[in-house]
């Protein structure tokens, strides 16, 4: 493979062909602007030269600028490059196949032509990475496609299809012969006196201020500034030439880019890639996709997981042991489509395809043949371990057993088998239909192949795989359990579950902690304290949640929990009941009151984590911190454009967080025990983010 990035240049009766080469997905390297014009200039000079087709090796077009350079200098800029394709006297057209991204789309929109091939992606994912287009796109696509649908795209930063693109008008035809030879066809078929089409000289055809408010009110909650950046230009694109758009483009770009939150979120991009390298995997090893799976208890998580597998298009056997618990979870899935139909995120027909998918059954004797199995039943130990030693007997040699456990050891679950190698954790997150995380838990037995053939099961279902060890709550939850103590205990020292909101969702959470737990319901995490403060004799009983949940108060289900919800409402309202049980519990026990700041209370909650975080990592229990990172992005609702627990951390400095651990060691023992780790780090002026296991 080819792994330096270049530009070729080839004639080829009378085209010339310039092709970006830099696998996989030809991201614009330094240099690569400068040999595109290079070889336009070139076939613009060559008498022998009719037309120039500029397209991608790969199977791909250029999936945009290269990340990893944003923030150096990197020669010349797109608006300089598309500007030679635009001042090009001879036509020039794009031949589009795969990933056409960014300024990928950008040097398409400036060619004359554009062709694609039915496997192309196209959009304009900036946002998605705290910036806007750079290269002219808030410009040109508005005048090729309207107002309305380049928001659309820049806002989301979705890709579309050939057959979209092609509706919209991106392209100008979609084929399923080859790019290059459509594009000699359509040179050909050109009159060679015809004025070559120029989007520059288009005018936006939706012009209207109403569609800009309601893309500002849309948007009006989006905390990054991009958004707000790309509505200005694409509403700039209206009233001014392209040139003069694109300067004030360029002014805007330059100030995201050195964004802290751009940088953040440039951060996450390649923690989430990172995160599917696992070391030592075997160089020539490809896991096999899961094509038969099978999940065990279709409970609220079985049924999840089961709709992932369905939503992914891959048919799954979910099996239950009894035939109300089948028919209940099978009904719970029906609604769970039912609600997305009436959001409209969902058709009729694709609910009919997907529950055609989720194949139910009462029978092992129907999972016999399943590739994989995902045991999802009630976290108790007895169950999976017959569960285990049942599949160990009838499943074929080569089916991985996963059990989505979030509590149990995977070591004990796999010694019930006599195959532990091929046991593992898949743990998903709720709804596991819609949480993006799938922590993938290594038992000590578990082979590298058994790893990667679950983490690839992960991805497959559109999930972010992330490696953790196997311990009590393994990476994620465990470095989550710090911060869900500390918020407890911070109310029996007098702060109030709205204000611990507020700061949490200030700082950019879509929820508050205890807004989240109302959610996920208060019965829940009572019956885990109980299993530990039985397993742990120095477990610290948290009596605020203990209180609530033997009152019955568990949650928005019951309509009061952390708040009180009115009938039919999910606004959490605070209730005096609640303050009164704090106070209960600070009497009781003696503690003494006083006020939090918010900034102390951001900071006893993450600090706890980010602690609890080192120890996982010196344990060898994640392979690295921007591996929790990923797990906080995708399973807690970590603010993206803070880039992750251990990111943020960095801005504090390894050594501030230090020295307050300390000192919070000093003052309320053990639980802050500061990591070996973290202080290693701090001495060391190093940064927390790129701490890996040893
Ligand atoms: N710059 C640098 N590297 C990039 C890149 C870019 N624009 N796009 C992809 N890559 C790298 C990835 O880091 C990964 O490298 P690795 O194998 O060393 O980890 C590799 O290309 C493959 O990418 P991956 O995301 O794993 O493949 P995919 O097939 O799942 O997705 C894309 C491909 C193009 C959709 C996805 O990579 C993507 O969204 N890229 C960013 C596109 C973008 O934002 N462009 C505009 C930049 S302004």
């Amino acid at each position: 493979m080819n792994s330096v990035p270049t530009v070729r240049y080839e004639v080829n009766d009378q085209l010339a062909v310039i092709t970006v080469d830099n696998p996989p997905v030809n991201a614009m390297a330094p240099g690569m602007r400068e040999e595109i014009v290079a070889g336009i200039e070139r076939a613009n000079a060559d008498p022998a030269v009719q037309a120039i087709v500029l397209t991608g090796a790969n199977r791909n077009f250029i999936a945009g600028a290269d990340i990893r350079q944003f923030g150096k200098a990197r020669g010349i800029s797109s608006a300089e490059s598309t500007a030679a394709i635009v001042q090009s006297a001879k036509p020039i057209v794009a031949a589009i196949e795969g990933y056409c991204l960014g300024g990928g789309l950008e040097h398409a929109l400036a060619c004359h032509y554009r062709v694609a091939a039915p496997s192309a992606r196209m959009g304009l994912p900036e946002i998605k990475i705290g910036l806007i287009p750079g290269g002219g796109g808030t410009q040109r696509l508005p005048r090729l496609v309207g107002a309305r649908a380049a928001l659309d795209l820049i806002l989301s930063g979705r890709h579309v299809d050939a057959k979209e693109a092609l509706a919209l008008g991106i392209v100008d035809l979609v084929t399923e012969q080859p790019v290059l030879g459509a594009a000699r066809d359509l040179i050909q078929r050109r009159s060679p006196a015809a004025p070559l089409p120029h989007v520059d000289s288009m005018t936006i055809q939706d012009a209207d201020e109403r569609v800009f408010a309601e893309a500002r009110k849309r948007t009006a909650r989006q905390r990054i500034k991009a958004a707000a950046y790309a509505i200005e230009l694409v509403e700039a694109a209206t009233s001014r030439s392209v040139p003069e758009g694109m300067a004030l483009e360029r002014a805007r770009f330059s100030e995201l880019e050195g964004s802290d939150e751009s940088r953040a979120l440039r951060y996450a991009f390649f923690a989430e890639r990172t995160s599917a390298k696992v070391p030592g995997a075997p160089e020539d090893y490809r896991p096999p996709r899961v094509t038969r799976p099978a999940v065990i208890g279709a409970g609220t998580m079985g049924g999840g997981i089961a709709m992932a597998f369905a939503d992914a298009g891959i048919a799954v056997r979910l099996l239950d042991a009894s035939a109300e618990g089948l028919e209940r979870g099978i009904q719970r899935i029906a609604a769970n489509y039912a609600a997305k139909l009436k959001r409209n995120t969902i058709t009729e027909d694709e609910i009919r395809e997907r529950m055609a998918l989720i194949q139910p059954t009462l029978s092992y004797d129907d999972i016999v043949d399943c590739d994989a199995v995902i045991e999802a039943v009630f976290e108790r130990i007895d169950l999976k371990l017959e569960i285990f030693s049942k599949l160990d007997r009838i499943m074929g040699p080569d089916a991985l057993l996963l059990t989505n456990s979030s509590a149990i050891d995977i070591n004990t679950i796999a010694s019930a088998t006599q195959r532990p190698h091929m046991v593992a954790g898949s743990h998903f997150f709720a709804p596991a239909n819609v949480m993006k995380l799938c922590e993938i838990v290594k038992g000590d037995a578990s082979s590298i192949e058994t790893i990667l053939r679950a983490a690839k099961m992960g991805r497959d279902l559109g999930k972010i795989s992330v490696i953790a060890g196997s311990c009590d709550g393994f990476a994620a939850n465990r470095s989550r359990a710090p911060l869900v103590t500390e918020m407890m205990l911070l109310l029996e020292e007098g702060a109030l579950p709205q204000q611990i909101d507020k700061v949490m969702m200030d700082f950019g959470y879509p929820m508050g902690p205890f807004a989240v737990s109302d959610l996920s319901g208060l019965d829940v995490s009572y019956d885990t304290r109980k299993r530990r403060a039985a397993a742990n004799p120095e477990y610290r009983k948290l009596h605020v949640p203990d209180r609530l949940a033997e009152m019955g108060r568990h949650g928005q289900k019951v309509g009061a929990g952390w708040y009180r919800y009115e009938a039919g409402s999910r606004t959490p309202m605070p209730d005096p009941v609640v303050a009164e049980v704090i106070a209960g519990v600070a009497r009781d026990f003696n503690i003494p009151q006083r006020q939090f700041s918010d900034d102390e209370i951001l900071r006893r909650l993450l600090f706890a984590s980010v602690n609890e975080a080192c120890k996982i990592i010196d344990e060898g229990k994640a392979l690295r911190a921007s591996d929790i990172d990923v797990m906080w992005l995708n399973g807690f609702g970590f603010p993206r454009h803070r880039g992750g627990l251990l990111y943020w951390a960095d801005s504090i400095g390894a050594d501030n967080i230090y020295r307050q651990i300390s000192e919070w060691h000093a003052a309320y023992g053990k639980r802050w025990q500061p990591s070996r780790l973290l202080a290693s780090i701090a001495a060391a002026s190093g940064q927390l983010r790129e701490a890996t296991a040893a």
